[in-house]
């Protein structure tokens, strides 16, 4: 397959199950132990070799773009300050110059029409799409994965992350069904946005990563408007599985819905349990606060 270079990370949600904490900030910077969200995401994409971080971004979203700048005052307060380690931290993070790219969903017409507004930056090649709401903790990240797995397909291959899901959560999801197996990946059969449990092909969900061909641009252009009266991607997608193959990857580790008030707070503790430098201290909290010895 040709090389993944691009990204797109839609972040123009509202993140209306976060109010009030989401009410001035957005939902994309609230932190997993001391980074936001957005950065935990744009690490996996940086991993995975992706080279240009586009981001369909809406409204009181700006302070994302300054996230991904320089702090000149702060990097000068902590040049005074002989602060050497946490400018290390800030230098290791930023972008090269060029490498963001940010563009504006003018409208909240769902996710298939946020990465269509994409398209410009994207152009005619494969790209990945990352969804921020979804962490997934792995010492080789979900779309590196994708990308290793990407070696044994074909050229036009589109790639969803899929992971099993309980039949009480399947409504929340797009689900696949599964069909022959090629190399670690299988044969997408089917895509369904969010059925009921009965109706759902299989037990598993797309996690929020995809390597989808430039071809999907114009079939979100024609889109009508699906599941919740928004333009749904997986609509998009099964219009390109008519010409298509579509691949469906079990990934290694564990996933975080962070859209969720439990998913997000799982993905604090899971990932302060893995940080040398305050796991023995938090453990023990933990067990305080658990009411354990
Ligand atoms: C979106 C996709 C869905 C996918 C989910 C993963 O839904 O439409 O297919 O399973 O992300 O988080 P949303 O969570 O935006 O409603």
């Amino acid at each position: 397959m040709t090389r993944i270079r691009k990204a797109i990370f839609p972040v123009a949600g509202l993140g209306t199950r976060f109010l009030p904490a989401t009410k001035a900030m957005p939902k994309e910077m609230l932190p997993v132990v001391d980074r936001p969200l957005i950065q935990h995401v744009v690490d996996e994409a940086r991993q995975a070799g992706i080279e240009h971080f586009i981001f369909v971004t809406g409204r009181h979203k700006a302070v994302i773009e300054d996230h991904f700048d320089r702090q000149f005052e702060l990097e000068l307060t902590l040049v005074e300050r002989g602060k050497k380690a946490d400018l290390a931290l800030l230098s290791q993070d930023l972008p090269e110059p060029g490498t963001f790219s940010f563009t504006r969903q003018q409208s909240p017409l769902g996710l298939g029409h946020a990465i269509w507004c994409a398209r410009e930056l994207v152009g005619n090649e494969p790209f990945a799409l990352l969804l921020p709401d979804v962490l997934v903790q792995h010492p080789r990240g979900c779309l590196a994965q994708m990308i290793d797995a990407a070696k044994d397909l074909d050229d036009n291959a589109n790639i969803l992350a899929v992971e099993e899901v309980p039949a009480d959560r399947i409504h929340m999801y797009g689900v696949v069904g599964v069909g022959a197996a090629k190399g670690k990946a299988f044969k997408i059969t089917k895509m369904v946005e969010k059925p009921k449990a009965a109706e759902a092909p299989s037990n598993l969900s797309i996690t929020g990563r995809y390597i989808l061909q430039p071809q999907i641009f114009d079939l979100l252009e024609k889109q009508v408007a699906g599941t919740g009266g928004e333009i749904q991607l997986t609509d998009a997608m099964v219009a390109l599985a008519r010409t298509q193959p579509f691949y469906g990857l079990k990934f290694e580790g564990r996933s975080f819905d962070c859209g969720s008030k439990i998913g997000f707070l799982s993905a604090n503790v899971a990932y302060a349990l893995e940080r040398p430098d305050i796991a023995p201290a938090f453990r023990s909290e933990l067990r305080r606060l658990l009411g354990e010895k």
